[in-house]
């Protein structure tokens, strides 16, 4: 069992200048199953490989339990790895593929070939375990480049992308797969994504990357309900959260967030004093769609919108609405059959209104 330390750590490519990684600190538990999760070029793979010791570390300290990895090879961290690119060997057999990491541990044959069928079943490829990797589709050879992963017993599984080429069923069944591993092997796992679904289904923390920094590390519910900055509550939930500019007036001694002369929000005494003790003139306001609904209840906050556009997406419905020149969305049920044009009231809680510092982008906690 092994907990992954990352101190300081940057990474600097001479070759470009590129400082890919600025000044990570991320403390993996023991047998914690942990996404990093970040838009294209933020510095996920480029981690990884520091962890795997497939890239130097230009400065900071990787540990896996007290043991500094800095200095050691690959084989001697024993993580298991498998990357977007499949880096399969092209003359062998997929059953040999697989084979392989036992063969080099010396496993008998008998042996050998069990868990090749354990595996190979668990990933649905065991009609494919007699053609070569040139056969297969991308799709396929990932799954084949996954399974050499999990075959093995390491202190750490290291996962980049590694589902990227699958159709959206297949994905599904796969990270259930890899969770049920998870859960029965008890083993550390990072696994790279840049899609959050991928991220929030398996992970038990997610680390949130930008421009080669970590934004937030977090379980799905803080991520979802306390981004620290807007581009964690942009990038995270889906259909992504509503940003509107607002003016900070105080009426009748309650903090009232103007978008426009027709739209005012109701944030709850929390965010009221935060905004206070800031001393902001002007915030940015953000509210998911689905907490913006045609449902009323006690102490809920009300709107009026026109609706642009009423997108049907089988189980619920996307309101594009406007009020004024402002534009945003709300989550409504399928039963809904606003056309655009009509005028809908929506509600909200006040708890659901984040507020960001509009220079900072911060969100006050
Ligand atoms: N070997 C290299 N030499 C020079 N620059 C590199 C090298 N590898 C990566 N970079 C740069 O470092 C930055 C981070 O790249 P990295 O591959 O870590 O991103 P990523 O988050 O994995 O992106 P993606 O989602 O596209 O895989 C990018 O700007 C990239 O161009
Ligand atoms: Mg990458």
């Amino acid at each position: 069992m092994t907990a992954v330390k990352i101190k300081n750590v940057n990474k600097i490519y001479e070759r470009g200048n590129v400082h890919a990684v600025q000044n990570l600190n991320l403390d993996i538990k023991d047998g914690e199953f942990v996404a990093l999760l970040g838009p294209s070029g933020c510095g996920k793979t480029s981690t990884l490989r520091m962890i795997v010791g497939l890239e130097t570390i230009s400065s900071g300290i990787i540990q896996f339990d007290d043991v500094i990895v800095n200095d050691l090879t690959p084989e001697q961290r024993n993580v298991a790895m498998a990357f977007e690119s499949y880096a399969l060997y092209p003359n062998l057999s997929i059953a040999e593929n697989l084979a392989f990491p036992l063969e080099v541990r010396g496993i008998p044959l008998e042996e050998r070939t069990m868990e090749v069928n354990r595996i190979a079943e668990m990933l649905q490829i065991s009609e494919l375990l007699n053609q070569r990797p040139g056969q297969l589709s991308g799709g396929q050879q990932q799954r084949v480049s996954l399974g050499r992963a999990l075959i093995r017993e390491p202190a750490v599984f290291i996962l980049d992308e590694v589902l990227s080429h699958l159709d959206a069923h297949l994905k599904f069944q796969m990270l259930f797969e890899l969770k049920k591993i998870h859960n029965s092997l008890g083993k550390t796992m990072v696994y790279v994504t840049h899609d959050q679904m991928e991220a929030l289904a398996l992970a038990d923390r997610v680390a949130v990357m930008a421009n080669a920094k970590l934004q937030q590390f977090a379980n799905r519910n803080e991520l979802y309900h306390r981004p620290v900055n807007r581009f964690v509550a942009d990038f995270i939930g889906e259909p992504s959260t509503n940003f509107l500019k607002a003016r900070v007036c105080t009426i009748e001694q309650k903090i009232v967030l103007e978008v426009n002369e027709n739209l005012n929000f109701y944030p709850d005494l929390r965010r009221q004093e935060l905004i206070n003790e800031k001393g902001l003139e002007e915030v940015i306001i953000g509210v998911r769609p689905q907490y913006l609904t045609l449902q009323d209840g006690t102490g809920k906050e009300s709107l009026t919108a026109e609706v642009l556009i009423n997108e049907y997406l089988g189980e619920r419905n996307i309101l594009e609405v406007k009020n004024g020149s402002d534009r945003f969305r709300a989550v409504v049920p399928p039963e809904c059959r606003a056309i655009q044009g009509d005028m809908v009231k929506l509600f909200y809680e006040p708890n659901h209104v984040l507020a960001f510092d509009p220079q900072t982008e911060v969100c006050l906690l």
